[in-house]
């Protein structure tokens, strides 16, 4: 029988995004059909596994190389879903990377985290098909890799994952995502205004799951949840947070009042949120 965790690597490296997609709805499905068992205490090897298999395209550049998106042009359009399109095969290595990485979690963490990878697989596929039907592709532009990083500098610590991943980086796109999809709305593209309301939907789903773990741990150490955020996003380098924040969607995240309002001081305006 397959083992949840070692086939959780295997996938992250697979290089090949479409195999990757598929075979992580594989997995979703056969560990739901109980074919797929679980070792919480051992940790896979990871020897001589290049993390995250990715394909040779897209280049990966600094942010500031990353063409610029521009809502006037086809061209310009492209290459705003095609950095959605890397945020969400980002998303999809993350969320694997929580379930083989980290060992000693309740069975219920590594279950949540395959939840999540299997949505990133279907944001992926969504946004890619998008890309398509006006003649693009993933890897046609370059992509910056900063989700990544902050993966790559919480190797050590599952609290530090926690904090600094879901409830950093993915709640950024709770603030984020709102105007975009306004801003399709404008130009009348309907199917981009339903792939982007999927995506939000979801996505505070996940920050809920990062929310749940980051307060268990915290709970299990007897830490203040705000102190301990503070701690480790300046310990691990996190980004500032920066307003205008969706507090309707924070709060459906599983944010607390006293976070929300820590919040408040930094962000200038309440985000619209339809
Ligand atoms: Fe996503
Ligand atoms: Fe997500």
């Amino acid at each position: 029988m397959l083992e949840l965790r070692e086939t959780s690597l295997a996938i992250l490296a697979n290089t090949d995004v479409q195999s990757k997609v598929s075979q992580l709805a594989n997995l979703f499905n056969d560990y739901q059909a109980g074919r797929i068992v679980v070792n919480l205490s051992d940790k896979p090897t990871s020897q001589d596994l290049i993390l995250p298999g990715r394909p040779n395209q897209p280049e990966l550049v600094a942010p500031k190389f990353v063409p610029k998106r521009k809502m006037d042009t086809v061209e310009g359009r492209a290459i705003l879903w095609h950095s959605l399109a890397h945020i969400e095969f980002n998303a999809m290595n993350l969320a694997l990377d929580a379930i083989w990485r980290f060992p000693n979690m309740p069975k219920a963490y590594y279950e949540d985290w395959l939840r999540v990878a299997k949505e990133e697989a279907y944001h992926f596929s969504l946004i890619n098909a998008h890309l398509q039907s006006f003649g693009f592709g993933y890897g046609d532009f370059p992509a910056h890799n900063s989700l990544w990083e902050m993966v790559e500098r919480t190797t050590d610590s599952v609290i530090a994952r926690m904090a600094l991943v879901p409830r950093t980086m993915e709640a950024r796109g709770l603030d984020a995502v709102p105007e975009i999809r306004d801003r399709f709305k404008q130009i009348k593209d309907e199917r981009a205004v339903e792939i982007l309301e999927i995506i939000l939907h979801d996505e505070i789903g996940h920050v809920l799951i990062g929310n749940r773990w980051f307060n268990f741990l915290c709970a299990n150490e007897g830490l203040s949840p705000i102190v301990t955020y503070r701690e480790l996003a300046e310990k691990y380098r996190a980004p500032t947070l920066r307003g205008p924040f969706n507090f309707d969607a924070r709060e459906q995240a599983g944010f607390t009042s006293e976070e929300l309002e820590s919040l408040e001081s930094l962000g200038d305006k309440r985000a619209q949120v339809a």
